[in-house]
């Protein structure tokens, strides 16, 4: 029987937290490449909390997935067919497109990876997108200082276990805030963090012990509750990377308001001078890609840089892992192997 494609559409617009009936599973004929495209077939596929922005209809950074088009999303795979130069068959790629298990592409988003040199799957984590993320994000905004302390939230996750080690190697003092436990062991135990505090019990106290001295560096990966405990203790010259505010995804419904919570006061930015800054990888990130890569790949090697992936079978599961994912289910960086 010939080969199908498999596919994981945007039926509906979830109102507030997405459930598996915003989604819709179809099987479809695979797609051929037209001239300067590859078509790739997904090994892994990356689940991301961007991806309920772009289940939205507000006004955003990009634009939303229409309804009825293949969820966003970006894949390592294999070449199958090529109709572009420098792509052959049997390749490894990252750069694939989208909730399906074959995606054609234009040459130019395909990135060609080395299967030696790391994991398929970590080009879609440690090296991909949110391992950039933390790397661009340190680099121009939180511009660490050995002897620093910096405070890392969703320390556990993609984003979050890069930013932390990264703040090691830069002599940082570095504390993790995550759900539970085991999380916080993971942290300390096995991502070398000075400490970790779990955001389910008394924050404030936590924060109290664990960095008396105050913080220099904020790595914001949350929002609400868990920024509201770390804002009051910058230290002057203070820096905030607004990098996400996973918990505002499913209450704010896009709008630029606090999902009903109370917002901070920010009359302490002047008197500490803080710098508050986001930032959208994707701005200015890829072009240093290969810089990264490079650095990144350097500390693998000498083990200074450890990762941890959630990896979820099958395609049919993708909805569920990502609603999940908003609720932090996960435990390190959520991947779906697609067959
Ligand atoms: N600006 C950019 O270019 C960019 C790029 C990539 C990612 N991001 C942002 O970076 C953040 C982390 O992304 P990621 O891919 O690394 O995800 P992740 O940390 O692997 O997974 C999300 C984690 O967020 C935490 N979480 C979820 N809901 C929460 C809630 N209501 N309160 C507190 N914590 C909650 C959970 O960890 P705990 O169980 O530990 O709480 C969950 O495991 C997100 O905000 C994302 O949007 C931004």
């Amino acid at each position: 029987m010939a080969e199908t494609n498999l596919q994981v559409l945007l039926r509906r617009r979830p109102k507030g937290e997405p459930v598996p009936e915003d989604f819709e599973i179809v099987e479809t004929p695979v797609p051929e490449p037209k001239e300067g495209e590859v078509l790739v077939r997904a090994g892994y596929l990356s689940l991301d909390p961007y991806m309920r922005g772009r289940m939205a209809e507000a006004k955003s950074y990009a634009k939303p997935v229409e309804l009825g088009a293949v969820m966003e999303g970006r894949t390592a795979g294999e070449v199958v067919a090529s109709r572009a130069p420098g792509f052959a068959p049997g390749d490894t790629v990252a750069g694939g497109y989208g909730w399906q298990r074959f995606s054609v592409v234009k040459a130019a988003g395909l990135i060609k990876v080395d299967s030696q040199e790391a994991p398929l799957s970590a080009n879609l984590g440690v090296l991909g997108m949110p391992g950039l993320t933390a790397w661009v994000g340190l680099e121009d905004i939180g511009t660490p200082k050995p002897g620093e302390t910096m405070v890392v939230s969703a320390a556990s996750g993609a984003v979050g276990q890069v930013v932390g080690q990264i703040g090691k190697l830069r002599g940082c003092k570095v504390i993790g805030i995550a759900g539970g436990p085991e999380k916080c062991r993971y942290v300390t135990e096995e991502l070398g963090f000075d400490a970790c505090l779990d955001h389910r019990g008394d924050l404030d106290a936590q924060l109290d012990a664990a960095c008396p001295e105050g913080i220099d560096v904020y790595w914001e990966n949350v929002g609400g509750a868990v920024q509201a405990a770390v804002f009051p203790r910058f230290r002057d010259f203070g820096r905030m990377v607004m990098c996400g505010v996973i918990s505002q995804y499913n209450v704010a419904e896009g709008a630029d308001s606090f999902g009903g919570a109370p917002g901070p006061n920010l009359g302490p930015v002047v008197r500490k001078r803080l710098r508050i800054q986001g930032f959208i990888v994707s701005d200015n990130g890829w072009p240093r890609y290969p810089a990264f890569r490079k650095q990144m790949l350097g500390w693998m090697a000498e083990g200074r840089m450890v990762w941890k992936e959630d990896v979820v079978q099958g395609l049919r599961n993708a909805p569920q892992a990502f609603i999940g994912l908003l609720k932090g289910r996960n435990f390190g960086k959520l991947v779906v192997q697609v067959d």
